[in-house]
């Protein structure tokens, strides 16, 4: 008997399940975690081999990392060996969508997965294992774990504005490593806007030569104290989105290329003003922001708009081959529409009772091109307006109530409320940098639950995830977005991945000390103000 308790005490001792934050710094926080603290180390070293199979995202990955931070990777082999890590899909153990298992123990580690992209999750849980501070030594202790892990939502996405400022493939492409490390799975291309079109359209080449160049930026807080009179702009070349959409493939990421319309269109209209409600108006690309209902901004909903719109998306939805495509659809302000007799007489010619009917008619008339080459649009919740499209996805961004409407409709829904999702706001009450004028720290997105209390069970199911949005107007370059970035990317990662019962801020908080060793290892600027102040 006495035997039989002390194989049960030990057995309680060897696999504990820990929150504790000595060994666990994995963001987002895993489903099952359970280290065997008596059960030693692994050690990897550059004698380590990798059985990887045909897992070769997963592995180049973990390869490349090792390299980068500890100057050592490892030679793959595909014999069975003592002591390697291996890597394979197992569907078995692994049933759920984005599964994966990871076992470490002295002789070997194994990661097993639903699928390669399972795996690769696998992998980004593995290298938050390795030590995070800068080490010279070649031999790493990676301490024993049985981890089983799957994602709470399958979109799990983060936005990024290119239009207000410009960021290079070479940013993007970090911008996607570090969506990568959180495990999520789509990357939210805003590539129109006022302010600068961004992509390389063929068959209009003025939208590269004129729209994406602007005369002068605002100075400050908008609406400024002046303009710096510099020209600014930018865009990326249909090769440079390939390259884009390539990169992000092999971290299982989808690239949502978004083109913002009716509005947000002021640097279509400088190049082209035919297609806007004042034809013979000299409009400019956009030098300043908050242009709602101050500047005519808005596509007028003629035949050769539509043909034109028609042409940019054929060539978006060539390049792109994601399965959903953004069409913007916010913040159309009616004014323009009200006042121009060529609308007025399209609202009368299709029984559009007012410009809510105008906006909704627009976006089905985009809906149906983008359908009809066999993708889905998403919009911004504004799309609700009038009437939504029969297979629209909706962003709900002012608040729950768009993304709740929408859910109760049975539409597919993406939760990016504004006062919980928009890292352009401040992190803090005083903020020593220039931001949007909000208050988003870092508890309140950590807190957020995606699903609302509204909707019964049946109607949950149609939310499919959540987002983080990040409007570049206040930030014009790289160090700057990852302070406002980091580490609110990774409390969204674990809204968006962890199981709600399994979120706990202070334990999260614990967590993010380890995290910003491995920033600095990596090189990522952050908000070092939590170093001495987690609680902000
Ligand atoms: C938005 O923030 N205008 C979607």
């Amino acid at each position: 008997m006495k035997k039989i308790i002390s194989a049960l005490a030990l057995s309680c001792i060897l696999f504990t399940e820990t929150t504790t934050a000595q060994l666990n710094g994995i963001i987002p926080q895993p489903v099952q975690i359970k280290f065997a603290t008596t059960e030693g180390h692994f050690i990897l070293d550059p004698q380590t081999l990798l059985l990887a199979d045909s897992l070769i995202n997963p592995a180049n990955f973990l390869n490349e990392y090792l390299l980068n931070y500890y100057g050592f990777n490892l030679k793959k082999n595909s014999k069975g060996t003592k002591h390697g890590i291996s890597l394979s899909i197992d569907k078995h153990i692994n049933t759920k969508e984005g599964q994966y298992t990871l076992s470490v123990n002295k002789q070997d580690v194994k990661i097993t997965g639903n699928s390669a992209q399972a795996v690769f999750y696998g992998v980004q849980s593995l290298i938050q294992l390795l030590p995070a501070e800068k080490t010279s030594a070649k031999s790493l202790k990676l301490p024993a774990v049985n981890i089983v892990d799957y994602p709470r939502f399958a979109y799990r996405g983060m936005h990024l504005d290119v239009s207000r400022h410009f960021f290079d493939v070479a940013f993007i492409k970090k911008y996607i490593d570090y969506l990568a490390l959180h495990k999520l799975n789509n990357f939210h291309w805003h590539l129109t806007d006022d302010q600068g079109w961004r992509i390389e359209i063929k068959k209009h080449p003025k939208l590269t030569a004129i729209s994406a160049w602007r005369n002068g930026t605002i100075i400050g807080l908008y609406p400024g104290t002046g303009n710096d009179g510099q020209r600014y702009g930018g865009y990326y070349t249909q090769e440079d989105v390939k390259e884009v959409i390539r990169y992000a493939a092999d971290r299982y990421i989808n690239v949502i290329p978004e083109i913002d319309v009716p509005a947000h269109s002021m640097a279509v209209l400088a190049a082209y003003p035919e297609f806007g409600t004042e034809p013979t108006k000299k409009y400019e690309v956009a030098q300043t922001w908050g242009i709602f209902n101050r500047l005519n901004n808005v596509l007028q909903p003629t035949e050769q708009t539509f043909k034109f719109l028609e042409e940019v998306l054929t060539e978006v939805i060539t390049l792109f081959p994601s399965p959903y495509i953004h069409i913007g659809g916010d913040e159309a302000s009616k004014i323009w529409w009200k006042k121009s007799s060529v609308s007025q007489k399209i609202m009368k010619d299709n029984n559009l009772k007012d410009e809510s009917a105008l906006q909704s008619y627009f976006i089905h008339r985009i809906e149906k091109i983008v359908n009809s080459k066999g993708k889905t649009i998403i919009g911004w919740d504004e799309i609700l307006d009038g009437g939504l499209a029969p297979n629209a996805i909706v962003m709900s961004w002012r608040g729950e109530k768009g993304g709740i409407s929408a859910a109760k409709q049975k539409h597919k829904v993406i939760m990016t409320p504004e006062n919980m999702m928009y890292f352009n706001h401040s992190q803090f009450l005083k903020d020593d940098s220039l931001t949007a004028a909000r208050y988003v720290p870092l508890k309140t997105v950590y807190d957020y639950d995606p699903v609302p209390t509204a909707l019964t069970v049946s109607e949950a199911k149609y939310i499919w995830g959540a987002q983080g949005n990040l409007w570049s107007e206040y930030i014009s370059n790289p160090a700057k977005l990852n302070y406002m970035l980091f580490p609110r990317l990774d409390a969204l990662s674990e809204v968006l991945w962890s199981p709600k019962e399994k979120r706990n801020y202070k334990d999260f908080q614990n967590r993010l000390k380890t995290q910003f060793k491995r920033y600095d290892l990596m090189k990522i600027n952050y908000s070092k103000r939590y170093l001495t102040n987690l609680y902000p």
